[in-house]
């Protein structure tokens, strides 16, 4: 069973997902109307994927006979100055949920919850792979430096972004 401060922990981190997976969808809606379709799509499989990891922590929590408190989610920010500009703020973002994790997993091992921190441990994989990408990303944007055709070319690389298994809207 989940302690008390261990729940509350856990019942945070769902708000962060779901706060980020609210963020990345405002960015899939922004490339909407810049007309930047790939980059969208992109974004969208982002949103999907945060609500996935959202969904994992919801049902670890009622695994652990924990009780799931949804909290508030906040407007995201909706309009950003550039291509380059909303890759650093989702960069930004994934560095903020890496260091919320890192925080979970300082506290599962202080209440020697050994069953969270196996939990975490995928979370802690998977942030890996989010900054990764979205540092790769900024890193191409900042050399095109907003050209169209750099754009272009770019729109078209993520328009071809895979729907992993997982991020999979949930059949009803
Ligand atoms: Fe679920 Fe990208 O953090």
């Amino acid at each position: 069973m989940l302690s008390k401060t261990m729940a509350t922990a856990l019942n945070g981190q769902v708000n962060v997902e779901l706060q980020s997976a609210y963020q990345y969808l405002a960015m899939s809606a922004f490339f909407e109307s810049t007309d930047l379709k790939g980059f969208a799509h992109w974004m969208r499989i982002q949103y999907q994927e945060e609500r996935a990891h959202a969904l994992k922590m919801y049902d670890f929590i009622h695994d652990r006979d924990g009780e799931v408190l949804l909290l508030p989610v906040a407007a995201p920010v909706t309009k950003w100055d550039s291509a380059t500009a909303t890759f650093a703020a989702a960069l930004a973002n994934e560095r903020n949920n890496s260091a919320k994790i890192d925080e979970l997993c300082e506290l599962a091992m202080a209440e020697k919850d050994h069953a969270s921190l196996a939990f975490l441990q995928w979370f802690v994989t998977e942030q890996v792979e989010e900054e990764s990408v979205a540092r790769d990303l900024l890193r191409k944007l900042e050399m095109v430096a907003e050209s169209n055709a750099g754009l272009f070319m770019m729109d078209q690389e993520l328009a071809a972004r895979p729907m992993p298994p997982e991020a999979a809207a949930p059949t009803p």
